[in-house]
């Protein structure tokens, strides 16, 4: 696949650049950013540790892990959901490194399913999920994201480094065996490495009735490797698949500003999604807050701009002291992430430091 052209941002961004409007967020209403954004969705890591080392997110050797007393407990994860559930955020997704990883996760599960959301999910690389699915079912969990990126084994093991293809099918079908259903499958797509699987991805959507969503590759790898011309667009994995089975878009739900842009085969045999974060980015309707494993409050994937709620929670802060941390994160926000801007500076910290 060759070059790639990308379009510019939906919106334009100056890195870098204060964010506009009053210094201080409101006190009050719901978590909205200076651009009007209203946050309802919370991302957890739960861990910065991973059994595998995808090449679209860690180094193979040498990766430095936070020490134990710099990750957030459940009870301040717990606590930290409650805030941002009374300020309006409705769905919480956990994540890591690999959140299966955290010793019983299905413990905090229950905790954050307590507060009350309309959605519970997780995602994860599937290697535990076999064992603890009915577990993580019981503690509330609605739905997972498994990752897979190539369906030929080698070419699996290759790109994750470590585990097994093998594995992670099966862990598909504990997870509906399980019920977290439907099962949705998160494929990076990187030009010569796994470009040429896109149609085999969709044969396996249409047979197995999962929604596998083609990620575009983000600056988010831990080597610093990420080069534009590895980027597959969106554009051109729709062609691709639509060539072979015609598709239709989904519209998307107004109340739902999901990332993927769902599409139908039109023969009514399931459906596929694209995250275009590269060639179409959707920061402009983004709702997304991020909380990382050691307790800093993220308001962007691609931004350095973090708040430590740690801070606030080890010295005896109130709810509302938790509460203005979420709230000045949120309205500290740019108005995209600017991966298409000449001067883009990739984020410090990568993928499994961060939270998918
Ligand atoms: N680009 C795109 N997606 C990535 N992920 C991890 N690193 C990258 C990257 N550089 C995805 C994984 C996983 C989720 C947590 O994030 O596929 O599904
Ligand atoms: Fe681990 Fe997920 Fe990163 Fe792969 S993408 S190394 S499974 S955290």
């Amino acid at each position: 696949m060759g070059v790639v052209t990308v379009p510019g941002d939906a919106v334009p961004v100056t890195l870098g650049r204060p964010s506009p409007g009053p210094a201080a967020a409101p006190t009050e209403g719901p978590l909205v950013d200076t651009y009007g954004r209203v946050h309802t969705d919370l991302r957890i890591s739960v861990t910065d540790r991973c059994n595998f080392r995808c090449v679209y997110c860690m180094p193979e050797e040498g990766v430095p892990f936070l020490p134990r007393q710099e990750i957030l407990t459940f009870e301040e994860i717990a606590r930290v959901a409650r805030v941002a559930r009374d300020l309006g955020v409705r769905s919480v997704r956990f994540t890591g490194g690999e959140p299966l990883l955290r010793h019983h996760v299905a413990d905090l599960v229950a905790m954050v399913a307590e507060a009350g959301f309309d959605d519970l999910a997780l995602t994860t690389n599937g290697t535990s999920l076999a064992t603890l699915a009915p577990d993580l079912a019981g503690a509330g969990l609605r739905r997972v994201n498994i990752s897979c990126d190539s369906l030929r084994p080698e070419r699996f093991a290759a790109i994750r480094r470590r585990g097994d293809l093998a594995m992670v099918l099966a862990a598909m079908d504990a997870a509906e065996a399980a019920g977290l259903a439907p099962v949705k499958v998160n494929v990076v797509v990187m030009a010569g490495v796994n470009d040429d699987e896109v149609v085999d991805f969709a044969a396996f959507a249409r047979d197995t009735g999962r929604l596998v969503r083609f990620i575009e590759f983000m600056p988010l790898d831990a080597a610093g490797r990420w080069q534009r011309d590895q980027v597959v667009s969106a554009a051109d994995i729709l062609g691709a698949i639509g060539a072979r089975w015609p598709l239709e878009a989904v519209p998307p739900a107004p109340d739902d500003p999901a990332p993927a842009e769902v599409f139908r085969f039109a023969d009514g045999a399931g459906s596929i999604g694209v995250v275009a974060s590269v060639t179409r980015p959707f920061c402009g309707t983004c709702n997304r807050l991020r909380l990382t494993a050691d307790g800093s409050v993220r308001n962007c994937l691609f931004s350095d701009d973090e708040r430590s709620v740690r801070d606030v929670l080890r010295s005896g802060g109130s709810d509302d002291e938790v509460a203005a941390v979420l709230r000045q994160a949120v309205w500290g926000k740019l108005p995209g992430h600017g991966i298409n801007d000449p001067g883009f500076l990739r984020p410090s910290r990568s993928m499994s430091m961060i939270g998918g």
